[in-house]
C-alpha cells in the first residue's frame, strides 16, 4: 500500500491502491500447468458507495476482519461486511447476467473466496483471467496490488502470503471513466466483474516464465527461434524438444534469467487450409517444464500484397463481439467454438476479434479449426491522448494481449486502436502503440481500423491499412466505397475494410429500401461487395458484425438495446438471409483464389 488515507472520508483514497500495479511483468504462460481452481461460488455484493476500499485505505488492517468468523466480525461496529445474507456470484461469471437486477449496474463490487492452502514447497501465482475493470486484491487480509484494464490476465505471487485457510478478496469497479481504455463511451455492453477463470498456478522456485516461439521472417520457412523468460539462475540451461521434427536444441539462461536459441528445421506451415501444429516442450534442466501445441506460418506484407507463408491471402472475414447469451463476456470454450465455427459456415478463413482481447480460448481453438485472427486493444473511440498514464494502461495492456497469445499461429495482426480521430495526442499515442506491438513481437502485422477518411497521418505506422466505412448505411451510398478505397489505395499498402454493415431486425422482411428489412441487409451487402472487389488492393473484408450485440447506446423501439448489425440475431442462432449473401461471396472468393493458385 503506498499511502494511507488520513480519514475514511478521504476523497483520494484510490491513492492508497495505485502500487503495486499488476503488470504483464508477473505473468506466466500457465497453459496447462498444475493449479487450484478457484472457480465456482464466490462471496458477492455491490459495493456502490466503495465503502471497502476507502476504509480499508484507512484502516490496512480492514479486510482481516474477513479472517474472523462472521459473528466476531460483526461485532465490530465499523464492519460493513453485510450481516448474513451475503449474495453468491459464478466465477467466471458477469454481474449483469448472474445478478439481473444488476444489468445496468456499473460501479465496485466484493468478491470473496476462501480455501484451503496448497502444500508448501513451489511457488504459487494467483491467476486471473481477467476481471473489468479495475481489481484490487487482498489475501488474508493483506493488499497484494491492483490490475487495471478488463480483458487481459494478471497474476501475482501469492507464496508469501499464504496460510492453511486462506481468504481472497477482490473489489472489481468496472465504472467507465474519462482515463480508462476504452473511456466514456463505447458501443457495447459494460459487464462487470470476474469473468475469467482464477487459478492458484503451482510452479517450482526456478521456472519458466513465458516463451515465444515463431519462425522467422525472410528464412525460406527454414529457420525458427525460441525467446524464454525464466526465473533461473544464469548458466541453467533450457531444452526445447519438437519430437515431429527431431529437434532438440538447448541454451543456456543468460542475465535476467533469459535465454535464446536459433535453429534449422522444415515444418509444414500452417494455414487455415492446412493448421498443422506441433507438439513442443520447453524444459529446464531444475526440472520445470511447459508444453505446448504450435503452428509455424509467416505473415508479411509485400507493398500492397499480403503474403501468408509466401503467397498472397485474401481475408475472407466476419468481426465478432465476445459476447454470449445469458453468459455475457464469460465465455466458455464451447461458446468461443461455436461463435467460430458460425465464422467458418460463413465460409470465412479470418475473424476481427473486436475491440478487446477475448478469452485465450479464441486463438487456441483457430489454432485448431484453421481461422486466421485480428486481436485488438479497446483504443477506442476517443480517450484522454495527451494523458501518460491512460498511455500506459492501454500499452500495458497490448503487452498483457501479445504475450498471452504470440505462439497462436492464427493471430497474424495487433490492433492498437478503433475510429480514433486527428494528428495531436492521438497520433503520437497510437504511433507509440504501434512501435511497442513490434518491439514485442517483429513476426505479425500491425494495424488499427481508420475512418474512412484519405491521409490518415497514421497509416505510415501501419502494416496492413483498415478501414471502417458504412456508406449506404450512415452515409452516403454503398458504391462510394470504391472512390474511398481507390483513394486510400495510393498509400501502397494493403487495404483492409476491417467494419461495414447495415442494421435489419431478425424476421423483418419488406422490399431491399425498406431499412432495416432483412432485404435491405442483403441488398446492402451486394452493393458493397461489388464495389470493394473491384479494387485489387483490398486483401480482406469483415463485415460487422456476426452476431446481433447488446449496447446501452442504442435504445430505440428497433433496437431495443441491441446493435442489430448481425448476420445471426441476438440468439446467436436465427441467421439473417445476408448470412447466406455472404457466404456466397466468400465461396466464390475461395474458388477463385484456389482457381488461380491452380
Ligand atoms: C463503429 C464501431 C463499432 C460500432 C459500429 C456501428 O464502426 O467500430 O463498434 O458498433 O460502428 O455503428 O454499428
Amino acid at each position: 500500500m503506498t499511502t494511507r488515507s488520513a480519514s475514511p472520508f478521504d476523497p483520494d483514497y484510490r491513492e492508497a491502491f495505485r502500487e503495486p500495479l499488476l503488470t504483464a511483468d508477473s505473468l506466466i504462460d500457465v497453459h496447462g500447468r498444475p493449479h487450484i481452481d478457484l472457480d465456482g461460488l464466490w462471496r458477492f455484493h455491490i459495493d456502490p458507495y466503495d465503502v471497502h476500499r476507502r476504509r480499508a485505505a484507512f484502516d490496512p488492517h480492514y479486510f482481516e476482519l474477513l479472517m474472523k468468523p462472521e459473528e466476531e466480525a460483526l461485532r465490530d461496529p465499523g464492519a460493513d461486511f453485510p450481516a448474513g445474507a451475503w449474495q453468491t456470484i459464478k466465477v467466471p461469471g458477469c454481474w449483469n447476467e448472474e445478478h439481473p437486477e444488476l444489468l445496468y449496474y456499473e460501479g465496485p463490487a466484493l468478491y470473496v473466496r476462501e480455501f484451503d492452502g496448497p502444500p508448501t514447497g513451489p511457488r504459487y501465482f494467483l491467476h486471473v483471467g481477467a476481471a473489468n475493470y479495475e481489481a484490487t486484491l487482498w489475501l488474508n487480509g493483506t493488499f497484494l496490488g491492483r490490475h487495471e484494464g478488463g480483458f487481459t490476465p494478471f497474476c501475482v505471487d501469492a507464496t508469501p502470503h499464504l496460510q492453511p485457510r486462506n481468504v481472497l478478496a477482490i473489489v472489481v469497479d468496472n465504472r467507465r471513466e474519462a482515463d480508462r481504455v476504452p473511456a466514456l463511451w463505447c458501443d457495447w455492453f459494460n459487464y462487470g466483474g470476474v469473468f475469467r477463470s482464477v487459478r492458484l498456478i503451482e510452479v517450482p522456485p526456478s521456472h519458466i516464465k513465458r516463451t515465444f516461439l515463431r519462425l522467422l521472417r525472410g528464412s525460406g520457412f527454414r529457420r525458427l527461434r525460441l525467446d524464454v523468460e525464466t526465473s533461473a539462475l544464469e548458466g541453467e540451461v533450457v531444452t526445447l524438444s519438437v519430437a515431429a521434427l527431431g529437434v532438440r536444441e538447448r541454451a543456456a539462461v543468460v542475465k535476467r534469467g533469459m535465454a535464446s536459441l536459433e535453429f534449422t528445421a522444415e515444418p509444414s506451415l500452417w494455414s487455415p487450409e492446412s493448421p498443422h501444429l506441433y507438439e513442443v516442450e520447453v524444459a529446464l534442466e531444475s526440472g520445470d517444464r511447459l508444453e505446448d501445441s504450435v503452428g509455424f506460418r509467416e505473415v508479411r506484407v509485400q507493398e500492397d500484397r499480403l503474403l501468408l507463408n509466401g503467397e498472397p491471402v485474401f481475408l475472407r472475414g466476419v468481426c465478432a463481439h465476445e459476447e454470449f447469451p445469458g453468459r455475457g463476456r464469460a465465455a466458455r470454450q464451447e461458446d468461443t467454438r461455436r461463435m467460430l465455427q458460425a465464422a467458418l459456415d460463413l465460409g470465412c478463413n479470418f475473424v476481427r476479434l473486436a475491440h478487446y482481447p477475448h478469452h485465450e480460448n479464441a486463438a487456441r481453438l483457430a489454432d485448431k479449426m484453421g481461422l486466421l485472427l485480428w486481436e485488438e486493444v479497446p483504443v477506442y473511440w476517443h480517450l484522454a491522448f495527451a494523458d501518460p498514464a491512460v498511455l500506459a494502461d492501454a500499452r500495458n495492456q497490448l503487452r498483457e494481449m501479445i504475450l498471452r497469445d504470440r505462439n497462436r499461429a492464427s493471430v497474424i495482426v495487433w490492433a492498437v486502436g478503433n475510429e480514433t480521430l486527428g494528428p495531436g495526442e492521438r497520433l503520437t499515442f497510437l504511433s507509440e502503440m504501434a512501435a511497442s506491438a513490434r518491439e514485442l513481437d517483429p513476426s505479425r502485422l500491425v494495424s488499427a481500423a481508420l475512418l474512412p477518411l484519405p491521409n490518415d497521418p497514421l497509416t505510415p505506422h501501419l502494416d496492413l491499412v483498415s478501414v471502417n466505412e458504412y456508406f449506404g448505411w450512415y452515409y452516403g451510398q454503398a458504391e462510394q466505397v470504391q472512390d474511398l478505397l481507390k483513394n486510400l489505395a495510393s498509400c501502397g499498402k494493403p487495404l483492409l475494410v476491417s467494419e461495414f454493415g447495415a442494421d435489419c431486425a431478425a424476421g423483418l422482411h419488406g422490399s431491399a429500401d425498406e431499412i432495416r428489412t432483412e432485404e435491405s441487409q442483403c441488398d446492402f451487402y451486394r452493393r458493397q461487395f461489388a464495389g470493394i472487389l473491384s479494387v485489387p488492393t483490398v486483401v480482406g473484408t469483415s463485415p460487422w458484425v456476426l452476431y446481433d450485440f447488446r449496447t446501452p447506446l442504442r435504445q430505440n423501439k428497433y433496437q431495443r438495446g441491441y446493435n442489430r448489425k448481425g448476420l445471426i440475431g441476438d440468439d446467436h442462432k436465427s441467421r439473417k438471409m445476408a448470412f447466406e449473401v455472404v457466404r456466397e461471396v466468400y465461396e466464390g472468393l475461395r474458388d477463385r483464389l484456389r482457381g488461380d493458385a491452380g
